[in-house]
């Protein structure tokens, strides 16, 4: 074990992503620990398993079995020594996990919604994304829970990873190296589950306050549809409404202005503002024939009046 291992900000290796959290350092220490003690067990019990069936194989017909009463010593030495391995590697890992498990006090929190199939996250001054961006150096918290099924959060570069539940919340910290590190969610979740990643910005402080601010409402110079196309991204439409007229989870927003809309109950509306904004706030009111109720009902706590105008202007834009 070298102790290159011990700095932060390491480079993927043959066996495990970038290391770039203040808890990867300890968290592979002890990979590399149990890592190596298995092949070295490995060898030593394989190894003697093959010397023994060699050595003490049958040589001749008449050849009688030796007479092996055992050995207190030996059995003693194998029990105790394996023992005081495990204890090692268990006293070594709770402390791992009491780290993880405690975040500092002065942390930034940021709270993260999963759902099927993308993640949110929402910023302390309520700004929302589907990418993470994070101040470098800092300790970050993250208050996690799902809308609907069982998630996990996993970020490799971080090594730190824990489930996403339903009404409940769980916590992960983490003190980051600047970067652009992928996140998985690990839990099998439904159709898009292998869909559910994104990635986590770990930014300079100055560039973290700039990104925040740039998250409440629409910036000078931009047009509402451009700012609206902003808010399909950030707010997680694009997981599952297409704009180029490919079906996906939900309805194309290509051509959908105007256009006249079959509900499941053999009803039917014009595609008009008010039916979007009906659409955003309350999905589950108006089901388009063929799609399945499964959009998330949170969106008229997520956005704002002027998100949600920005996001009819865009696809107004899109064409009827
Ligand atoms: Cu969410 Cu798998």
């Amino acid at each position: 074990m070298s102790s290159s291992l011990l700095v932060v900000g390491q480079a993927a290796t043959f066996w495990l992503p970038p290391n770039a959290s203040t808890f990867a350092a300890s968290h592979d220490a002890l990979f590399y620990f149990i890592y190596y003690l298995c092949i070295i067990f490995f060898i030593g019990i394989v190894g003697a398993t093959g010397y023994f069936a060699w050595a003490y194989r049958r040589k001749s017909e008449d050849q009688v079995t030796s007479n092996i009463r055992g050995s207190h010593k030996i059995e003693i030495a194998w029990s105790v020594i394996p023992s005081i391995f495990l204890i090692a590697i268990f006293v070594w890992g709770f402390q791992g996990f009491m780290d993880m498990s405690n975040p500092p006090g002065n942390a930034v929190e940021i709270r993260v919604t999963g759902q099927k199939w993308f993640w949110n996250f929402t910023y302390p001054n309520g700004g929302n994304d589907t990418t993470l961006t994070v101040p470098a150096n800092t300790p970050v918290r993250l208050t996690m829970s799902s809308t609907d099924v069982l998630h996990s959060f996993y970020v490799p570069a971080f090594r730190i990873k824990r489930d996403v539940i339903p009404n409940r919340y769980t916590v992960l910290w983490f003190e980051a190296q600047p970067g652009r590190y992928p996140i998985f969610c690990t839990e099998y979740c439904g159709k898009d589950h292998s869909n559910m990643n994104t990635y986590v910005n770990v930014v300079p402080q100055e560039e973290y306050a700039e990104y925040m601010a740039g998250l409440g409402g629409c910036a000078d110079g931009e047009t509402l549809a451009e700012c609206g196309e902003a808010v399909y991204n950030r707010a997680g439409c694009a997981g599952c409404h297409s704009v180029d007229g490919a079906a996906n989870t939900g309805p194309t927003f290509q051509g959908l202005y105007g256009a006249n809309r079959p509900f499941a109950d053999g009803t039917s509306a014009e595609a008009d503002d008010n039916y979007l904004r009906q659409s955003i706030m309350d999905p589950m009111s108006q089901i388009v024939q063929g799609y399945q109720p499964v959009m998330p009902g949170n969106y008229a706590q997520q956005l704002n009046e002027e998100q949600v105008n920005a996001l009819i202007d865009y696809i107004r834009s899109l064409g009827n």
